[in-house]
């Protein structure tokens, strides 16, 4: 794990330790991962298993393309059996390559539900925490609870520091970003972001982001909500901030629609390793050049699976991408697309 887990021995992550001794950055030793043409798709793994992982372009560092949001889903109390299949859940997660774990104080037990996985997983001893992005929120009116409630969310996780921490949909932001910043000066933070997932607060989070040094930034982008990629994505892309996308489901509506509807996937899908609607609509986010992750969040194991397919093979180019938009605005029976 990126951060230490107060329940494991310190030790110097194996990524961390190979890139010292060869004197690289984080971006070169990951060269398998530079995009090259291949069949109308940007390859981006030598072999179709390797996980997609796009940089983050404060420290050139890279992570897997698909990460997994706990709103809601995470939320389960202290049932055994909704804990239990929690665990399987992040094991499947992690076993595929999955390292953005995202979460926030708004969303009741999630945060103690994932400490829990994570203290189960990690006492397997098959090192499957080690690649963990720890992600989580600041989310309080009170301006001088930043700290605080860090501390409490470290605590939850069972984590002694985060890799990100969010100011959650830019509640009190101009109270937390500096202190963010500052924790972030003194070592004790990796990275500072912002999250939104309202179009009304688009000019606010634009402000915002041609103001402060931020590292990421978490919108809501997929294919029937594209408000984004006007303004927001490419200023992410010209001030060097890494995109999280929220929504990437449009909430889970747009699959229902989908299947509710029987649309067919177009017959193109396998030239991107696509054998379902989520991994279509996944790798249509990620395949967008400002987008360093996307985290659907789930409840059930078999759309982990599905999802977690989306994180292998190559990605749509430009003209796929457009071919999908256009292809979803022709379906009479899907409300809000609209053509490329
Ligand atoms: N402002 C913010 O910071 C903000 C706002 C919104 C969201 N977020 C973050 O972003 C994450 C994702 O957003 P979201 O949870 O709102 O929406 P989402 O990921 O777009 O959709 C989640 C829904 O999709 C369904 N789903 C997932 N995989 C599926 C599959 N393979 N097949 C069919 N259905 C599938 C899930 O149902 P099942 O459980 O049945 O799979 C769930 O109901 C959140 O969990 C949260 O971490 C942040």
């Amino acid at each position: 794990m990126h951060s230490i887990m107060r329940n494991k021995p310190l030790t110097m992550k194996r990524r961390e330790f190979v890139r010292q001794c060869l004197g690289l950055s984080g971006g070169l030793l990951l060269a398998s991962s530079v995009p090259a043409l291949l069949n109308g798709g940007i390859a981006y793994a030598d072999s179709g298993h390797a996980p997609i992982r796009k940089p983050i372009p404060a420290t050139g560092d890279r992570l897997s393309s698909i990460g997994m949001g706990t709103w809601r889903t995470f939320n389960v109390g202290s049932s055994p059996a909704l804990l239990a299949q929690r665990v399987e859940i992040l094991r499947h997660f992690l076993q595929s390559g999955g390292e953005c774990i995202d979460s926030s104080p708004m969303y009741g037990s999630s945060r103690e539900v994932i400490g829990h996985c994570l203290n189960v997983l990690n006492k397997e001893g098959a090192n499957l925490t080690d690649k963990v992005f720890p992600a989580d929120k600041i989310w309080t009116y009170e301006e001088a609870a930043t700290r605080r409630q860090y501390d409490e969310s470290a605590d939850l996780w069972g984590l002694t520091s985060f890799e990100l921490m969010q100011v959650h949909n830019l509640l009190a932001w101009e109270a937390h970003l500096p202190v963010l910043m500052e924790m972030k000066a003194k070592g004790q933070l990796r990275y500072v972001g912002i999250t939104t997932s309202h179009g009304r607060r688009h000019s606010d989070l634009e402000q915002i982001m041609r103001k402060y040094p931020l590292d990421f930034v978490q919108l809501t982008y997929n294919a029937r909500d594209r408000a984004v990629e006007d303004r927001l994505l490419p200023l992410a892309r010209d001030r060097g901030i890494a995109v999280i996308v929220n929504r990437p489901f449009d909430g889970g509506q747009l699959i229902d629609d989908l299947q509710r509807q029987q649309i067919a996937l177009p017959d193109w899908a396998g030239s991107v390793q696509c054998t379902n609607w989520p991994q279509l609509l996944l790798k249509f986010i990620t395949s967008h050049p400002a987008v360093t992750c996307a985290i659907p969040a789930t409840s059930r194991l078999e759309h982990m699976r599905e999802n977690m397919g989306a994180l292998t093979g190559s990605l749509p180019d430009e003209p796929l991408r457009r071919e999908l938009l256009n292809y979803l605005s022709r379906q009479p029976g899907l409300r809000g697309m609209r053509p490329a």
